[in-house]
Formats: C-alpha cells, structure tokens, sequence
C-alpha cells in the first residue's frame, strides 16, 4: 500500500500530497502526524521557502477520518496528533499554498483559512458538514470564516452545513484562483515558486504581521476543542458516526 502521506520537496517547494484516495483522503492520527512533522522540519529549514499542500485527481480530503472520530469519543476526546496538527497550522511560518482538485470535506476545508494561497479546480467543493454529524467548526474557523466571508456565508456553510463551489469559494475570499482541474497543481506550483522566490526574511515578517490575530486564533482552537470533544462524546454524534460507516451505498 502507498504511504498515505508524500513528502517531496522540489527546489525551495515541500509539496505534502495527502495520498490515501481510496479513502477520499479521509484524515487519519498518522496521517496527522505526517503532515505535522513536514511542516515542523521546514521551519528551520533554510532551503524551504514555501509549503504545498495537494491531494489525488479529483479529491483533496473527505475531511477525518470517521472511524477514527468513533474510536476518540469512546477515548473520550479527540487524539493528540489532530491537536497537533491543529497548532502547527497557526504556528507555521512558512507561506502555505493549497491545490484543491475536487472536493474539500469538514478540516479538509477549514485547514484552508490557514493557508496564504489557494487554488481550486472549477468542480472543487467546500463542505463543512459538522453540524449533520452532531460536532461544532474546529480549526479556528468559527472565527476566521466569519472574519473572512461575513456572517452570512460563514453560517450556511459552517452550521447549516451548505457546500460552496470553486466559483463561491473564491467570491467569499477563501480561494484565490479557480482553473481547469488538470491545471491544479501546476497552477499552484508556480504561485509557489513564485512565493519561494521572495526575500524569505520580509516575506515572514510581511506574514507575522498580517497574522496578527495569532493568540485569538490559538484561543478559538482551545475553546473549539473543549466544545468539540462535548460534542464527539455525546451519543448524537456516535449515533451518526455509526450510521456514515453503516451506510449502503
Ligand atoms: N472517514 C472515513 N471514511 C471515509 C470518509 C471519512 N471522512 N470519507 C469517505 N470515506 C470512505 C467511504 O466510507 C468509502 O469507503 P469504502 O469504499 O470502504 O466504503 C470510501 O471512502 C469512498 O467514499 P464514498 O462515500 O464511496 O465516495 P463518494 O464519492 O460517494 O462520497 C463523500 C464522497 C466525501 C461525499 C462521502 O464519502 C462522505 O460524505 N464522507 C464523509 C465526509 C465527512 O463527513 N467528513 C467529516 C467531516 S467533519
């Protein structure tokens, strides 16, 4: 079986490709903590001047790993390498790019606040469809969607779980660029590149400064948390954990 998550770094590019699509790219701890140590190898790694994050054709995550959220409610709360994962997106310092091939599902979405340049394939989609199984917005993003789209957008897509095409997506500031999906990638490469060609000191000071709401973010992760872990425990969101892996297709 292919490794789930592939690391490769092209020039001053770390691209991490979420590889696991016969899962949709569904999140799961080790691939948390794959993501997680890329990213913290590159900040002190002088010749890293920019991070990639890409999934297969067509998908870039079916958000967690389900069957994982059953087994961390009987834990008790959610795993470490989600928290983890979580503050090395707020605490990243390297600018962050994003191709997303198709579809966007739950932190597969909300991953995306926290990157600086996002490119989308005309038939991505962006769903966060926490509500329907009984969890609340994680990632920081019931402050930085509202921040970012306005109320209005945030809650139909973060409460009543409604998807957002490519072409919304980039009208409510949360994609930069939309392009045929064979251009995905290569699209996001050279903003990329483009980024990677920057002065990395003014580049990092120039991102430190328009990410001055760190310690509100790093707060709302905490209090989503909390909220979240509830909510995973609660026999609503078991009950429909149980019935997405019981389903009949
Ligand atoms: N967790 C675990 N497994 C998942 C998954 C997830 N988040 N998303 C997809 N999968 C699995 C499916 O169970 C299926 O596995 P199987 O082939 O062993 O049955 C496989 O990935 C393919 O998914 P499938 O549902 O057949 O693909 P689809 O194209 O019909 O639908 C989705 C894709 C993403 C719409 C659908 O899989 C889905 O709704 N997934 C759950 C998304 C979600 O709620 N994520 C959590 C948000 S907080």
């Amino acid at each position: 079986m292919s490794d789930p998550i592939v690391v490769k770094d092209d020039g001053g590019v770390r691209i991490i490709r979420l590889n696991r699509p016969e899962k949709k790219n569904a999140l799961t701890q080790p691939m948390y903590a794959a993501i997680t140590r890329a990213m913290h190898e590159a900040q002190a790694n002088d010749a890293i001047r920019c991070l990639m994050i890409t999934g297969t054709p067509g998908v870039f995550s079916a958000g967690a790993d389900i069957g994982e959220f059953l087994e961390s409610a009987q834990a008790g709360g959610l795993r470490p390498h989600t928290l983890d994962f979580l503050k090395s997106l707020v605490h990243n310092q390297k600018p962050l790019v994003a191709a997303v091939g198709g579809l966007a599902v739950g932190i597969g979405t909300t991953m995306l606040f926290h990157c600086d340049h996002v490119v989308a394939a005309t038939e991505a989609t962006f769903t966060t469809p926490f509500l329907k199984l009984a969890l609340i917005p994680e990632a920081a993003s019931s402050l930085l969607a509202p921040m970012r789209m306005g109320y209005a957008r945030a809650f139909s897509m973060l409460v009543m779980g409604r998807p957002l095409t490519a072409a919304q997506a980039r009208e409510a500031g949360l994609v930069n660029e939309v392009v045929g999906a064979a251009e995905v990638e290569v699209v996001a490469m050279k903003a990329a590149q483009d980024i990677a060609a920057l002065p990395a000191g003014a580049v990092a000071v120039a991102r430190r400064l328009m990410r001055s709401q760190i310690d509100a973010v790093t707060r709302q992760i905490d209090a989503e948390v909390a909220q979240f872990t509830a909510r995973l425990t609660s026999d609503e969101a078991r009950a429909a954990f149980t019935a997405f892996l019981a389903r009949r297709k």
